[in-house]
């Protein structure tokens, strides 16, 4: 017969499970990164309760010096973080305590872990989102050097990836630049909401202690405090508002990445691309793959499952906080390093991209860019558009059959569809001509390419 005395039962089960739910339950292996913004929420707190009398200038002394010594030791990697202590907070309380005896465990008053682990995040990522707007600005700046060395630089636009119209490659980049500037306004605006104050808002339903909220809020830095307490310590909009915006960024970077790999295969040849950012084949020694943009197409997918996890890890929870607001901050994180990445390879990617004129040039020839052009001078001329959509469409069918480029039909060939046409019909039809009469804000003329790029950079200059 089996023993099943409960000793012998707890003594094969209870250790090895419990140990699993320790590991289940613990966050300090991930969350010991907002260690800083912990200590200086404690500090705040502490200044606080000294200002209204709940804590001591003793204690609050010996707070401050154990404070600098704990991070002294995080930020030279002494640190003991402890599984058992479950998360950053109890690591470092316990440590204080350690250090200074009673004063450390009279820190807690007033305070729960939930209003203090809302308070370190907003702090972290208030303090993530200024270096993203920074790391912005630098690709913005990148792009826009780009630009002003292609200004001029005839290139195909296109639309359903078929040429198009002529357009400058300066003003292709300006249009990443562009979605750029929206990415930062939204950085900004998410900033306004980030910087808010959870702190006093303690487990949910406040305190009984006569604090000062204002006063700690004005000692971090935010903007105000979180008027309602559930609401303050359950929340984690700010942080999927900061992802959305987050993702948004990346896929401009998809969108951008896709366009440097269609690019530089040899069927385009547009650009080439520094060595550093490609790497070769095991097999086919002829291959020169663009990695790094790919991977930032890849890595989009990434900070989207992000959004869905933060998405829905909030939708079910009833107020006030529930351990799931735990998970919020691995998807978090991960959102912030692979954006910091991508915008920091991003930034020096394009400043090692090579322009190839020659051919964005072929290829504006050989896709007849100039046939709306025609079509446009005929309607100067008194034909009605449709008429002349008509006309132009049989010149590039036998423009075709010849394979020259329209510019390159002779007068008399070109009189053959219209009798409209005349010796000054060569001036719109070079990519130059094209390029000149599109000559109004956010148009690719040249001279408007220029503007905008000294618009954009006064806008930088200023935010
Ligand atoms: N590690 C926790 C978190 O990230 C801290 C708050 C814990 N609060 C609690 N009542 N168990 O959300």
């Amino acid at each position: 017969m089996q023993d099943a005395s409960p000793k012998a039962w707890s003594g094969r089960f209870s250790e090895p499970v419990a140990d699993l739910v320790k590991r289940y339950t613990a966050s300090v292996f991930f969350d010991k990164r907002l260690a800083e913004f912990d200590i200086q929420g404690s500090l705040a707190h502490a200044q606080m309760l000294n200002k209204v009398g709940v804590l001591s200038t003793d204690d609050l002394n010996a707070i401050t010096g154990g404070m600098t010594t704990i991070l002294t030791a995080i930020r030279e990697g002494r640190f003991e973080w402890l599984l058992d202590l479950e998360d950053v907070h109890m690591n470092i309380e316990k440590r204080l305590t350690d250090l200074i005896g009673d004063a450390g465990k009279r820190l807690h008053t007033g305070r729960s872990r939930n209003d203090q682990v809302a308070t370190d995040i907003r702090l972290w990522l208030r303090h993530e989102i200024d270096g993203l707007l920074l790391l912005v600005q630098d690709l913005q700046g990148a792009l826009l050097d780009l630009a002003e060395s292609n200004a001029e630089t005839v290139m195909p636009g296109f639309t359903h990836m078929q040429v198009a119209q002529p357009i400058t490659f300066g003003h292709h980049l300006l249009a990443y630049v562009e979605m750029l500037a929206r990415d930062a306004e939204r950085l900004r605006d998410v900033r306004r909401r980030v910087n808010r104050l959870p702190l006093g808002s303690a487990a949910l339903a406040g305190t009984s202690y006569p604090i000062d909220r204002e006063f700690v809020a004005r000692q971090l830095g935010f903007d105000e405090v979180c008027y309602n307490s559930l609401d303050a310590v359950s929340d984690r909009d700010f942080a999927i508002e900061f992802t959305a915006a987050a993702a948004l960024i990346m896929t401009h970077m998809s969108r951008l990445s896709e366009e440097l790999i269609i690019w530089m295969t040899p069927r385009f040849g547009f650009i080439d691309m520094a060595d550093r950012y490609c790497t070769g084949s095991s097999i086919m020694p002829q291959k020169k793959n663009p990695d790094v943009p790919e991977l930032v197409r890849g890595k989009t997918g990434r900070v989207n499952g992000h959004l869905m996890a933060l998405l829905t890890l909030m939708k079910g929870q009833p107020l006030a906080y529930n351990k799931d607001n735990q998970e919020d901050k691995e998807p978090l994180f991960d959102t912030v390093d692979t954006l910091t990445a991508t915008l920091r390879i991003v930034a020096d990617m394009m400043r090692g991209v090579v322009v190839k004129p020659e051919a964005m040039r072929r290829a504006v020839k050989q896709g007849y860019a100039t046939a709306t052009d025609l079509a446009d001078y005929l309607v100067k001329k008194g034909l009605a558009f449709r008429d002349a959509h008509e006309a132009v469409a049989q010149a590039v069918r036998y423009a075709g059959e010849q394979k020259k480029d329209l510019a390159e039909l002779s007068l008399v060939e070109l009189g053959t569809f219209s009798p409209l046409i005349g010796q000054d019909v060569f001036a719109v039809l070079t990519p130059e001509g094209s390029l000149a009469s599109r000559d109004h804000i956010g148009g690719t003329a040249p001279n408007q390419v220029r503007a905008a790029i000294a618009r954009a950079r006064a806008r930088i200059a200023e935010a």
